[in-house]
């Protein structure tokens, strides 16, 4: 059986396949599925204080597009794009930090992780939030300040930060706060991710999560009116590779020994794998997840497997960093004859 073990931040997985954060891991019991189908984490559905922020879930709106940007017959269908608004967590905070520690608790009982998660509104209240969630026993904490709706709720309702300087005050501001594993998720969406990727390392972060996805515009020439009415956060497995750049130049940069996660158009195994070859050590998935249930992730575990073991790769976390440390330079490429 290859060893599909990775480290991470100081948590040991047991494969590098996560689920990324959003609506589908919303509750106790929704978690514990999560955990129950073999992710090695589930990143639970971000929270903050703000009541605008949590106002929004409830006018959430989703259309999986196809290749053509017509509705998808079939959301699930490989090659499909999901355009969303979405809200955060609607019970009050003291709820979910109860129902985050014993979903932690169940995922611990079966070597796996239920990671919390916050979106700045106020840095302050993320700071006391933060070490709220820690003294309740939950195990680590993502930090996304990258969110791409920041620029469309409502004022002061998510902070999506886009500067370095901004980013280093806000991760520096949590570390403080609490002493378990930190994992920040970065936006790479119209910013140098490089430069708040360097920054959030150095102000502490443990581990950072390259990188949430776009937000996106689609009018529709039928109606002549955009798509679900609003901007909208979008995604698809195009978004992938233009992720995985930022992973493997942020490997680049910052060095192997950085802790790095991929997210933003991950669809199966093969993909968890690119990522992990790009200088991930785990790739976070949710959309698939989103469209598909908890069975996703089953099968995102089993395909990993299954490449590893088709080839004759003993330990998935020799592959880290593998392709990305063999990226030549287009002068490189052009004396060696290549593409
Ligand atoms: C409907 C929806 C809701 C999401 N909600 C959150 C969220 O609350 N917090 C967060 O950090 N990321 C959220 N995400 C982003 C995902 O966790 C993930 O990083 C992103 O969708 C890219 O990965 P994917 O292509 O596998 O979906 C959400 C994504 C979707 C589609």
């Amino acid at each position: 059986m290859p060893d599909l073990a990775v480290e991470l931040a100081g948590l040991r997985l047991k494969n590098p396949v996560i689920c990324g954060s959003g609506e589908a891991a919303a509750s106790g019991p929704a978690l514990r599925e999560l955990v129950d189908a073999g992710a090695a984490a589930v990143v639970a559905k971000s929270a903050n204080e703000s009541d605008a922020a949590r106002a929004q879930l409830a006018s959430a709106e989703y259309v999986a597009l196809d290749p053509a940007w017509r509705e998808a017959a079939d959301p699930a269908a490989s090659g499909t794009s999901l355009l969303n608004r979405s809200g955060l967590v609607d019970v009050p905070f003291e709820e979910w930090v109860a129902t985050l520690a014993a979903a932690d608790a169940y995922a611990a009982e079966r070597d796996g992780y239920v990671i919390a998660s916050l979106i700045v509104a106020d840095l302050d209240r993320a700071a006391g939030m933060a070490a709220e969630l820690e003294a309740a026993g939950v195990r680590a904490l993502e930090l996304n300040i990258g969110a791409p709706h920041g620029g469309e709720a409502e004022p002061g309702a998510i902070e999506t930060v886009h500067e370095s300087e901004r980013a280093g005050a806000v991760v520096a501001r949590v570390r403080a706060a609490v002493r378990m594993p930190l994992l920040v998720k970065l936006t790479a969406d119209g910013v140098d991710a490089l430069a708040t990727a360097a920054a959030a390392r150095a102000a502490g972060a443990d581990a950072l999560v390259i990188a949430g996805r776009h937000l996106g515009f689609l009018p529709d020439p039928e109606t002549r009116r955009p798509v679900l009415g609003t901007y909208g956060a979008v995604g698809g497995g195009w978004a992938l590779p233009l992720s995985l750049r930022w992973v493997a130049k942020a490997r680049e940069r910052l060095g192997p020994d950085v802790p790095l996660v991929a997210t933003n158009g991950v669809r199966t195994g093969a993909d968890v794998v690119r990522c992990l070859l790009a200088g991930a050590r785990a790739a976070e998935a949710y959309t698939v997840v989103h469209q598909g249930g908890a069975a996703a992730l089953v099968r995102l575990v089993a395909e990993v497997e299954r490449y590893a073991a088709d080839h004759d790769v003993d330990r998935i976390a020799d592959l880290v960093g593998e392709a990305a440390d063999r990226t030549l330079t287009y002068a490189q490429a052009a004396t060696k004859g290549g593409r």
